[in-house]
């Protein structure tokens, strides 16, 4: 084949069937889950002006390296949204919805990151949230909901680490340690890290450098530094999982990308994958960001699961494969226009999946097609049967013989015909 002329950017896709069915209907378990546990869907802009988005964090590399940026024609700086999490948060700073205000939402978010599989420049997310409650078993409420989810979707191979970052007043006295720990031993800390380390000295704990590996093991944890309030809260959190049967793995140094995280933090890592890239989800608390944003003091807590990777874990698992998106009948006409098209809309109408060939194509050629087709019945109309204001129809899998039948009689019996065959 020529080389197109254009293709898809680098960490772009084209999503075609049978991905576009899976996609529609993961999303569609997963709004099913949502609203069971009484979210609403909220659909906030894909771009906002870049504020809302530094507020994740002008330290964190989702937003200065990987934002998609750029000044519209009324001079107002404009960024494409990396997540979804901000956008929320500004909707609820805006409208203040009652609380608690509990959203669900579905989209691409944009990170201009270095693309390898698993990893793009555009991605899907289904995520939720919950603002305006403090209380810890909306965070278990969340995590029960996220998890049976990709229960449902048939992955076992998930594992759910947790931890608490504590509450932003516990953060300064265990960032000295921190500091002081890998200071004590810099040298022996690689230069990105020690790098992160004057930026945001929690990152390094996310390093995955071999050289680093001791020193982070070895780090002081969170735990040991964590308030009273924020202690016995990550311990609520931990009895209602336990509670629920939701299994967990505690993970002292367990931090995230952005920088807005406050007490319960979480994320779901499908063992299936490579571990680079094996984040299929994660979320946490997010107490300070409302406020950040112009709106109240109100806490928040929410997930957002990666879509592209929580398809690729299932593929690595087997499970959940694209649905079946048969057509139920063929039209095969050689009658004279507009005969085809009226057949096609009326067995539509009646509920069917139809289809037809186009192009005037020969009875041969339109047999062959409804043969591909795999459809099990087929509806044949020449002249002869407009005449008689009859048509043939022919079950295409062997059960029984082509039989003419009038008109007004063709749903009544397709619908028998498929009806047998399930
Ligand atoms: P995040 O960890 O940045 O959190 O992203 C959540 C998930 O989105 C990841 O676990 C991953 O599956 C997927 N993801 C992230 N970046 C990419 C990428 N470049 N390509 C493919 N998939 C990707 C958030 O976005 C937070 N807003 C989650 C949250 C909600 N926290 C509180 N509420």
């Amino acid at each position: 084949m020529a080389t197109p002329l254009f293709q898809a950017l680098p960490g772009t896709r084209d999503l075609l069937p049978p991905e576009t069915d899976r996609m529609r209907s993961l999303v569609s378990i997963f709004a099913d889950e949502a609203s069971q546990a009484g979210f609403g869907q909220v659909t906030p802009p894909i771009f906002e002006d870049i504020q809302v988005f530094v507020r994740i964090g002008e330290a964190t590399d989702v937003v200065s390296k990987e934002l998609y940026s750029f000044e519209d024609k009324g001079g107002r700086q404009i960024a494409l949204r990396p997540e979804q999490t901000a956008s929320i948060c500004r909707v609820y700073a805006e409208r203040r919805p009652i609380t608690p205000w509990k959203a669900w939402y579905y989209g691409p978010n944009f990170r201009q990151e270095k693309p390898q599989k698993g990893r793009y420049r555009q991605f899907d997310q289904v995520g939720a949230e919950v603002i305006g409650s403090h209380d810890p078993d909306v965070d278990v409420e969340l995590i029960a909901m996220a998890s049976r989810f990709y229960t449902r979707l048939g992955l076992t191979d998930v594992s759910l680490l947790i931890n608490s970052l504590g509450d932003k007043a516990d953060r300064p006295r265990y960032l000295e340690a921190l500091v002081n720990h890998f200071e004590r031993d810099i040298d022996a800390l690689s230069e990105q890290s020690r790098h992160t380390l004057s930026l945001n000295p929690l990152r390094v704990l996310d390093s995955k450098r071999p050289q680093d590996a001791e020193l982070v093991a070895a780090a002081p944890v969170l735990a040991d530094y964590l308030s009273h309030e924020a202690s016995a809260a990550f311990d609520r959190v931990t009895t209602g999982l336990d509670a629920l049967g939701v299994s967990y793995t505690v993970a002292p140094r367990l931090v995230r990308g952005l920088d807005y995280y406050t007490r319960t933090t979480f994320e779901f890592a499908a063992d299936s994958l490579d571990a680079a890239q094996n984040a299929v989800g994660g979320g946490g608390r997010y107490d300070g960001l409302v406020a950040d944003l112009g709106g109240p003091e109100d806490p928040g807590v929410g997930f957002a699961l990666g879509v592209e990777r929580t398809l690729l874990a299932c593929d690595a698992e087997g499970v959940f494969a694209a649905p079946e998106r048969g057509i139920d009948v063929w039209v095969v006409c050689t009658a004279e226009s507009p005969a085809a098209l009226v057949l096609v809309d009326e067995l539509r109408q009646a509920g069917f999946r139809a289809d037809r060939a186009f192009d005037g194509r020969s009875m041969k050629a339109q047999m062959k097609a409804a043969n591909r087709s795999n459809a099990p019945v087929a509806v044949i109309v020449g002249d002869d049967e407009m005449a008689s204001g009859s048509v043939s129809i022919r079950p295409m899998q062997g059960q029984g013989e082509q039989a003419a039948v009038r008109r007004d009689q063709m749903i009544s019996t397709i619908a028998e015909l498929l009806g047998a065959k399930e």
